[in-house]
């Protein structure tokens, strides 16, 4: 740690007042003192890159133990950018298989942005056991007013096991849920919903689904879309339809296997940029995914034959759609019984329906004030008997309980426009009354927009944003609370002169896991500048980080976006 403390001073001093962005996040929980074995995966600079992924070929290191014993694995993505550019987002494959969705920051001019995000990638594990192809779609456009390159480097470290800390525990199989493409990110854009037949080993025990999702296009600012039956009371260019509300569904032969109701990841040029510099938005550089248990489902995945999985994502209007576009993507964590003889069992309860159970309604006065309420909930319960072939019987039981709203004012001739939203649910399934997956959240979001001009030449939006979860993805893996709090405020003005604008951003984080490390960290930056960051527990760095400097309040040509596909003028 002291090392790369070391060398985060030195690269500082090198690139004088370069911004140092991040996102605030545990740092990964691996034995400080294994041996360690770094690599190189790839290293790019992403200029026009639409089309044009960085293929590598990884091969697993040697010199770090057995292969597949390893305590724990880290991805280090380190990216540089300077110039004018909107944030893209980056999709990390590896045997074709999705292992991290992130988004890039927003560069400055001049000595531009750097950062670095450390990703625990140890629950995929027996993917990193075999050669394999590692694909980063970062799809960037060069033209004119956009010149901002993003130069990256992915470094690998495999830490060495050892009776103090024994190889992290790992299923016996990983199965895509993917496009499996070979030159480009295997994730699928949806709508329509994205199919693909699973052929599943005849001795599966136990499976557990991880699902990346997120809104993208017109679908960025979801939980700001507005319900058909109100967008002809709102004037043309303010919002968009089909509503707020999204549920990912995962569907086994056409029938619900479990849903997500999803985190509203804010991007980097979300809305007010100046919001989310140097601070992210919480998720930008390592968007949450989402975990089920399909263990229920066994007995009828155990034949031999292909079940067609389907991930698509629904609203709540009647006719379910949504716009263009969701990415889409998952994987399966499956685990074998010692015996070859095919596992069998039965489903005996199954309650789901297809979509969730919404309600909406709202109200507009003479003033052309319109308020919209759209509510959902939603309940999914199965239970099964497995048997495996060397006879240990299972009671896998799968539920989900899980709640929305959220609350839309269009204000002042839609100067005004705020949003409360709430999603929360508890996700819990028992294997013979032991918890497998444990998934307890709360996301609230609310959003305050205030044009000062009536074009949004000039506006400041305030956030209050929330991501607090009790989760256990499945049963290889340490059961974790997070709970995050942040507080940010962007103005923005468009000028000819060149944009203006500042912002602040407070966090609230803290981290424990059930493997006992813990983590808390407090941090807020003023216009560029950390004014405080005070970080404890036992995954905080050895020396507290000291302020970063302070660039200019000059935004410069940043690219903002508001919801509703409003055009930002001068
Ligand atoms: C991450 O990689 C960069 C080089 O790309 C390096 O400078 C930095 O020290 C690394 N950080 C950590 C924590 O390993
Ligand atoms: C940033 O980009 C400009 C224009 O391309 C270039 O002149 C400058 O040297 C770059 N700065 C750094 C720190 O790379
Ligand atoms: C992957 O590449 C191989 C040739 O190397 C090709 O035959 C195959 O169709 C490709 N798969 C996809 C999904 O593009
Ligand atoms: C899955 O297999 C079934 C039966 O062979 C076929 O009808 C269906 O089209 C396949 N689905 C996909 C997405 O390939
Ligand atoms: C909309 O909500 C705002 C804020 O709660 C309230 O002041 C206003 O009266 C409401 N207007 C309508 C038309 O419901
Ligand atoms: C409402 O906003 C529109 C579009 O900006 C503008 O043309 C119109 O004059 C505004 N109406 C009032 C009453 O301010
Ligand atoms: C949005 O405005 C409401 C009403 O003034 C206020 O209660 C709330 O705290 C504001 N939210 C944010 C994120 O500033
Ligand atoms: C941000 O800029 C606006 C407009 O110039 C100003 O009113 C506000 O005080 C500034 N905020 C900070 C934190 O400097
Ligand atoms: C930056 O924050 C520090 C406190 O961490 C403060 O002493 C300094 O004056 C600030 N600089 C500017 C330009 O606001």
């Amino acid at each position: 740690m002291l090392v790369a403390l070391l060398l985060f001073c030195v690269v500082r001093l090198a690139l004088g007042t370069v911004l140092v962005d991040f996102q605030v996040a545990q740092p990964p929980p691996v034995p400080q003192d294994a041996r360690q074995c770094t690599f190189q995966i790839l290293q790019r600079d992403f200029a026009f890159s639409f089309g044009s992924s960085e293929v590598a070929q990884f091969t697993p290191p040697s010199d770090c133990g057995p292969i597949g014993s390893w305590a724990a694995i880290t991805l280090n993505f380190t990216v540089t950018s300077n110039g004018t550019q909107f944030d893209r987002l980056g999709i990390f494959t590896f045997q074709n298989v999705e292992i991290w969705r992130t988004s890039t920051p927003e560069p400055t001019r001049g000595d531009g942005i750097i950062w670095t995000y450390i990703k625990d990638v140890t629950r995929y594990t027996p993917l990193f056991a075999k050669p394999g192809t590692f694909i980063l779609q970062l799809d960037n456009l060069i033209q004119p007013g956009l010149d901002g390159i993003y130069s990256t480097t992915l470094h690998a470290t495999f830490y060495a096991s050892s009776s103090k800390r024994p190889p992290a525990k790992k299923a016996d199989l990983i199965v895509p849920l993917s496009t499996f493409a070979n030159n480009t990110g295997n994730d699928a854009s949806v709508p329509p919903g994205f199919s693909l037949n699973v052929t599943l080993p005849r001795n599966t025990v136990s499976v557990f689904a991880e699902l990346y999702a997120s809104g993208n296009g017109a679908e960025e600012f979801w939980y700001f879309n507005a319900a058909n039956q109100f967008l002809p009371r709102l004037p043309s260019g303010t919002a968009l339809g089909q509503g707020p509300f999204r549920e990912v569904r995962l569907l086994i032969d056409d029938k619900i296997a479990g849903v997500a109701f999803p985190y509203a990841t804010i991007f980097t040029g979300g809305i007010a940029p100046t919001a989310w510099r140097p601070i992210s938005s919480y998720g930008a550089l390592d968007l949450p995914t989402y975990f089920l248990d399909l263990s229920p489902f066994v007995p009828v995945l155990v034949d031999g034959r292909p079940h067609e999985f389907t991930i698509d994502v629904a609203s709540a209007e009647d006719d379910h759609a949504i716009l263009q576009n969701w990415f889409v993507s998952g994987l399966l964590q499956v685990n074998t019984d010692v015996s070859p003889k095919p596992t069998t069992g039965r489903i005996t309860s199954y309650a789901a329906q297809p979509f969730a159970s919404t309600a909406t309604t709202g109200s507009v006065d003479d003033s052309g004030d319109v308020n919209i309420t759209v509510k959902a909930t939603r309940r999914i319960h199965v239970e099964a008997d497995i048997v495996s072939g060397s006879g240990k019987r299972t009671h896998a039981i799968w539920s989900q309980d899980l709640r929305y709203s959220n609350v839309q004012n269009y204000l002042k001739n839609t100067t005004i426009q705020n949003v409360v939203q709430a999603a929360s649910g508890t996700v819990l399934s028992l294997h013979n009354g032991v918890p497998s997956v444990v998934d307890t959240f709360s996301y609230p979001l609310n959003i305050n927009i205030t044009l000062l001009t009536p074009n949004g030449g000039s506006f400041v939006a305030s956030f209050d944003h929330s991501y607090d979860r009790d989760l256990l993805p499945f049963p290889a893996v340490s059961r974790s609370t997070t709970e995050e709090r942040q507080l940010a405020v962007g103005f923005f003005n468009v000028a000819p002169t060149g944009n203006t604008g500042n912002g602040t951003n407070s966090n609230v984080f803290c981290y424990s896991d059930s493997a006992g490390n813990t983590y808390r960290r407090r941090v807020n930056a003023v216009l560029n500048n950390i004014t405080l960051d005070v970080q404890s527990g036992t995954l905080a760095p050895d020396a507290q980080r000291d302020s970063m400097g302070s660039p200019p309040a000059v935004v410069g040509p940043t690219r903002a976006r508001l919801p509703g596909g409003r055009v930002i003028g001068l």
